[in-house]
């Protein structure tokens, strides 16, 4: 029988063949191909053609990456070494602009090499080592935590309604607007599962569905388009999305669409949470239009997944990855360190304050 997506690490550092582990998602759900990248440009180009895609399994692939980028370095002394980590480091953030945790990793993998001005290179690799060991590690607590904050929004039996993927394909274990469903699943709870199937890369019909079946919970793909039909039918109690960056004022950009769905919840009265690691959350950040949008290929649009082109040669194509939700139209944002509601400056400060009691930066 085939192994469960799910039992199967979706981003890890091999020990033993030094090398960034991860299942290559744009093969699902029709093929599970497990590859070891050990090269930097394969990384980077892992990361841009979302191989390993969703805000926190960027992240955490990043901080592997640039820790393998740092073994590789042959320099003796601390200014050397730092000169070629930081190159490294640049390389990779350029992979893709909008999910911040993408840069929050690097720069926490920076700051160990800053923090240890002075070691040895054999020294900073140990360090480095440890530390992206560490930042897969606490993605998996904090998943966990989003959870079960979430659990505590809906009832055994709900229809929840979810976009992109934010499932543990998105994330080391867990997933952030998936964590809920899995942990009630744990519980012996079950939901009714819609998943938009998220145009044009379809991660909501890839990947979305593949786990929430492989989790044996009641899973239903709907085209994009479906969405106001299943909530006008009373079939969704509420809508749960992840995030790629967070403003301070509670803005959140997400997979393009997001927005939408947002709307859409406000108008049946239903509620709309986003699920966002405190990592998401870029208080350097004001507002959501302030936020980069990453726009990608034509091809995307006209045709990939078709037999043939499914527009005309020569059309123009917008194609924009992501797109920003207004904070007036999030009911709540789920943290691993509880449940912020507006003004979001302000209890943003208070689960950033919990996180300084937690001993964590
Ligand atoms: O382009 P992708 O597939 O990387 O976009 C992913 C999303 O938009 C997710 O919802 C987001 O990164 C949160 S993942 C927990």
């Amino acid at each position: 029988m085939a192994e469960n997506i799910l039992s199967i690490d979706t981003v890890a550092l091999d020990e033993e063949k030094n090398a960034l582990k991860i299942i290559d998602q744009t093969k699902l759900p029709g093929k599970v191909e497990i590859l070891y990248l050990t090269k930097q440009e394969a990384i980077y180009e892992a990361i841009y053609l979302l191989k390993v895609r969703g805000a926190p399994a960027i992240g955490v692939a990043a901080a592997i990456g640039v820790y393998l980028a740092a073994r590789e370095i042959n320099e003796s002394g601390y200014d050397g070494f730092y000169g070629k980590f930081k190159k490294a480091k640049e390389y990779l953030a350029s992979s893709r602009p909008t999910a911040v945790n993408l840069f929050w990793a690097l720069d926490r993998m920076e700051k160990v090499v800053l923090d240890h001005k002075g070691e040895t290179p054999a020294k900073l690799k140990e360090l480095l080592h440890d530390e992206a060991v560490t930042i897969r590690e606490e993605d998996i607590w904090v998943c966990k935590s989003i959870g079960e904050y979430g659990l505590g929004l809906i009832k055994n039996g709900d229809g929840i309604l979810t976009h992109c993927n934010a499932g543990q394909l998105a994330t080391t274990r867990y997933g952030t607007a998936l964590a809920p469903i899995h942990l009630g699943r744990e519980k012996g709870m079950n939901f009714k599962v819609f998943c938009d199937e998220t145009r044009p890369l379809l991660q909501g019909a890839r990947l979305s569905s593949f786990e929430m079946v492989a989790a044996g919970v009641d899973t239903t793909v709907i085209c994009d388009n479906m969405a106001s039909m299943v909530m006008k039918n009373g079939w969704i109690k509420a809508c749960f999305v992840g995030c790629d960056r967070v403003a301070a004022n509670g803005d959140a950009a997400n997979k393009i669409g997001t927005s939408g769905v947002a709307i859409l919840a406000k108008h049946y009265g239903i509620p709309f949470y986003v699920c966002a690691p405190t990592s998401t959350i870029d208080m350097s950040i004001k507002e959501g239009s302030d936020i980069v949008i990453e726009e990608r290929k034509p091809e995307e649009v006209t045709e990939m997944w078709y037999k043939e082109r499914m527009a005309p040669a020569g059309v123009k194509v917008f194609n924009p990855a992501f797109d920003v939700t207004d904070n007036g139209l999030i009911t709540a944002i789920v943290t691993e360190f509880g449940i912020a509601r507006a003004p979001y400056t302000e209890s943003f400060k208070t689960i950033f304050a919990k996180k300084a009691n937690a001993g964590q930066a």
